[in-house]
């Protein structure tokens, strides 16, 4: 089963893929993580790249399939893929659709999580990343126990680059432009989520979802 995880920046895609890679034993995709590592490592790709996405512009498509068809390749013992933060655009899309063709599979279903601006924004300007392990907190809704330090491995937490009011603003830009239009690229296999509620209430209607979807589609 190859799912994508498909909405505005902030909306929780991030938090809903680690709970639902989880659940169905799907290899979790996060091109936005893996941007942000080789930016960390300061390989030339991360070199490439860092200003385009420290700015909320995108990666041109043809470097990001390049790294998910190497991605799709360390899959090993997993049931599936879930995409998150990908594909983007239309093209990065067709893509998809090639590369998963190559293996006899396609894309099963693309669960769209949706938001008001003004949640989004407020959960962006609250979110705190832990720069060693990756765990991911909001100050407002699921607050580190100091307020300022990982409860997993106690490194300061930073805010991301792009986590600037100016940046979700054109992130926001950027979102309706170019991912938007994969709602009618989609639309045969979509599964609308209210990414407004709170994360369990999230999880526990994707997972449903794709629980009945699964069984209507053997
Ligand atoms: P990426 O990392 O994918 O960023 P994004 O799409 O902007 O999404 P975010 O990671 O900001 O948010 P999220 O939806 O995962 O929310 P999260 O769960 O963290 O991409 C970053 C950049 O990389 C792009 O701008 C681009 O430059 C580049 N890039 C990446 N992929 C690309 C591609 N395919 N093509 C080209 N360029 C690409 O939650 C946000 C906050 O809210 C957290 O604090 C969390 O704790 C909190 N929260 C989550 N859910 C809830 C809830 N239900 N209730 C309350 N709080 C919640």
């Amino acid at each position: 089963m190859n799912i994508i995880l498909l909405g505005p920046p902030g909306v929780g895609k991030g938090t809903q893929a680690v709970i639902i890679s989880k659940e169905f034993n799907l290899c979790n995709i996060s091109t936005g993580d893996i941007l942000r590592e080789s930016i960390k490592n300061g390989d030339d790709f991360g070199k490439k790249i860092k200003h385009i996405v420290e700015s909320g512009a995108l990666v041109p498509d043809n470097m990001i399939i390049e790294l998910i068809e190497s991605k799709m390749k360390e899959n090993k013992s997993y049931d599936g893929f879930l995409f998150d933060g990908f594909p983007r655009t239309v093209k990065q899309a067709e893509g998809l659709d090639k590369l998963l063709e190559r293996r006899s599979e396609k894309v099963d279903a693309v669960i769209a999580m949706n938001a008001g601006d003004d949640i989004i924004i407020d959960r962006l300007l609250a979110r705190r990343v832990c720069p060693q392990c990756g765990t991911v907190y909001n100050l407002l809704t699921n607050p580190p126990k100091d307020g300022k330090h990982c409860d997993v491995c106690g490194s300061e937490l930073i805010v991301r680059k792009d986590d600037n009011r100016e940046t979700i603003l054109h992130r926001l830009e950027v979102y309706r432009e170019s991912t938007a239009p994969l709602l009618e690229y989609y639309k045969d296999r979509l599964i609308t989520i209210d990414g407004s509620k709170s994360v369990s209430d999230v999880a526990s209607s994707i997972i449903a979802s794709i629980g009945r979807f699964s069984n209507a589609n053997g």
